[in-house]
């Protein structure tokens, strides 16, 4: 079921600029809708509910000074923008203003700052995008034809599940959790089972057969480590419909067989979400190209067939399923979850701003629910970041976190919160990064940087990847923003999807290549 509230985000952009609610009277017309409205009415009402952007700009400022900074950072927070790029030195700063704001925000601008008008009338460039045909990169795979447009959440889980299920000893269909509107959070599991070959336990006894104790103590070991795995594997509620596409099998056979097996050395896992933010269409495409490829390529190529064995991939394609759908079907510039406050009638948690590590230590504007980069009420508050934490944290051997996002072209590390420290492994993790850099620019000749996040974002608290790394010891946890660098942002047209899915999975894949190289077949590092 989907919750559609009626002008919502109107209203509470009303809000935020200061203007007043429409009464629930005014808004009533919008919200009752009987079942003999005819096709006319029901085409108003659908159009009323749809925010729009008309003599919305986007404004281009290249701040060359710390004053003009600090005078942007404050109009940020008097005028609640909506900035689409950080504040930085370094790059182009876009801010969208809408009409109402533009007077005050051009008053308060300092009289140095020089600005370009990116996009005039966001509405206009809306319009003529959708009319719009990109030439759609040359598809050269059947698998490929999905990717040459956006989808639902609802077409992106039915397309996955239905790679799931040709595909069964691979995939494994989980759900991580629930959104405040109550859509399921799909997560899929791609790995290749490894059978421990019989004859190794009698070679190794015969080999060493000198010594039967330190062989017994071995056995003994093992047997306990393993006992201990599956005792984890059976009590762990996530797993619950872990079986979902299993062979049809009893518990009490699977667990015969995992007592004869010598189990297999638990594999690494890596973890890759996107869809944190609604409006960043591109990140959960390019999860979901990115598993359908490796499972594409699993049969013909030997190197997805060995990445697929050293690690255990989860790939997350949305979390914030509810601001996704809104921004596909209400206002495609949604940024935010769909939560709903007491005191408050704005709505949505930045949810990479609710993560459980120095939550709210840069508070000030961000605490106010109608900001774009609203906290949450305490650490975790939204179910979306929760149900991710705890994916990861029932996960013992996660040594690489991928969070996506769109865009800028950039490959971040921690910290967010503070420049002053840098991670302990920051090394490899730089290394790593420039492995999996190099291999993305070789695909489309498109260079991403690589910058700790609170270089890039200025310094921001309460992100994943922070999380990630300082409280799970996810030693490999980067903040990806993708293509491009302003000309769409978040409006990237489709034809960009299979290009970003080539670089990205080139990159992840080598990426974990280095890993393997590195790290060896254990978790180490923090
Ligand atoms: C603003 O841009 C103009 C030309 O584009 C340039 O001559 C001028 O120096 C710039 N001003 C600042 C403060 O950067
Ligand atoms: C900002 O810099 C870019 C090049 O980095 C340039 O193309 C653009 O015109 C500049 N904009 C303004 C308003 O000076």
């Amino acid at each position: 079921m989907r919750l559609i509230v009626p002008i919502a985000i109107a209203a509470s952009y009303l809000v935020c600029s200061g203007h007043a609610l429409p009464t629930f009277e005014e808004q009533r017309p919008f919200l009752s809708k009987g079942n003999d409205v005819n096709a006319i009415a029901d085409f108003q009402l659908e159009d009323s509910t749809i925010q729009h952007y008309n003599g919305h700009q986007l404004i281009a400022i290249n701040a060359t000074n710390e004053h003009e900074l600090s005078a942007l950072h404050d109009l940020r927070e008097r005028l609640a923008l909506d900035f689409w790029t950080p504040l930085s030195l370094d790059n182009p700063i876009q801010i969208r203003i809408n009409p109402d704001q533009k007077a005050q925000f051009f008053d308060l601008l300092p009289s140095s700052t020089n600005y370009s008008i990116a996009i005039p009338d966001l509405q206009l460039f809306l319009d003529n995008q959708a009319k719009l045909n990109f030439e759609t990169t040359a598809i050269r795979k059947e698998f490929e034809k999905f990717f040459t447009e956006y989808h639902s959440y609802e077409d992106i889980t039915a397309h996955l599940d239905e790679l799931a299920s040709q595909h069964k000893k691979l995939v494994k269909r989980i759900q991580i959790g629930t959104t405040s509107e109550g859509r399921p959070i799909y997560a899929w599991r791609l790995h290749k089972k490894t059978k421990q070959p019989k004859s190794t336990k009698k070679h190794k006894k015969k080999s060493h057969g000198k010594n039967m104790l330190s062989s017994w103590l071995e056995d003994l070991s093992d047997n306990i480590a393993e006992w201990f795995e599956s005792a984890a594997d059976i009590f762990n509620p996530l797993d619950e419909d872990e079986d979902l596409y299993e062979d049809e099998e009893d518990d009490y056979q699977v667990m015969k067989k995992k007592k004869k097996q010598k189990k297999a050395k638990k594999p690494m896992e890596i973890v890759i979400n996107g869809g944190q933010h609604g409006r960043e269409w591109i990140s959960p495409a390019v999860v979901s190209y990115m598993m359908a490829a490796m499972l594409d390529s699993y049969d013909s190529d030997k190197s997805t067939h060995r990445l697929l064995k050293y690690f255990k991939w989860t790939f997350i394609p949305v979390l914030n399923v509810d601001g996704y759908e809104y921004s596909q079907t209400q206002d495609r510039m949604w940024r935010k979850t769909r939560q709903s406050f007491e005191n408050s009638n704005c709505i949505g948690v930045d949810l990479n701003r609710n993560w459980d590590f120095e939550w709210e230590r840069r508070s000030g504007y961000d605490s106010n629910p109608c900001s774009e980069t609203y906290v949450g009420t305490s650490p975790f508050s939204a179910p979306e970041s929760q149900a991710l934490a705890s994916y990861i944290a029932s996960r013992k051997r996660v040594i690489s976190y991928l969070d996506l996002h769109s865009f800028s072209q950039m490959w971040m590390t921690p910290y967010g919160s503070d420049c002053r420290h840098e991670p302990k492994d920051n090394e490899d993790i730089v290394e790593a990064a420039l492995h999996a850099v190099k291999s993305l620019k070789r695909v489309h000749d498109k260079q991403f940087e690589i910058a700790p996040v609170c270089r890039s974002v200025s310094e921001t608290s309460g992100d994943a990847i922070e999380w990630s790394y300082t409280k799970q010891h996810v030693k490999y946890s980067y903040e990806i923003q993708l293509r491009d660098t302003g000309s769409y942002g978040f409006l990237l047209p489709p034809s960009e999807i299979l290009p970003s899915g080539e670089e990205m999975l080139s990159s992840i894949q080598n990426l974990a290549l280095f890993i393997r190289s590195r790290d060896g077949k254990g978790k180490k590092g923090t």
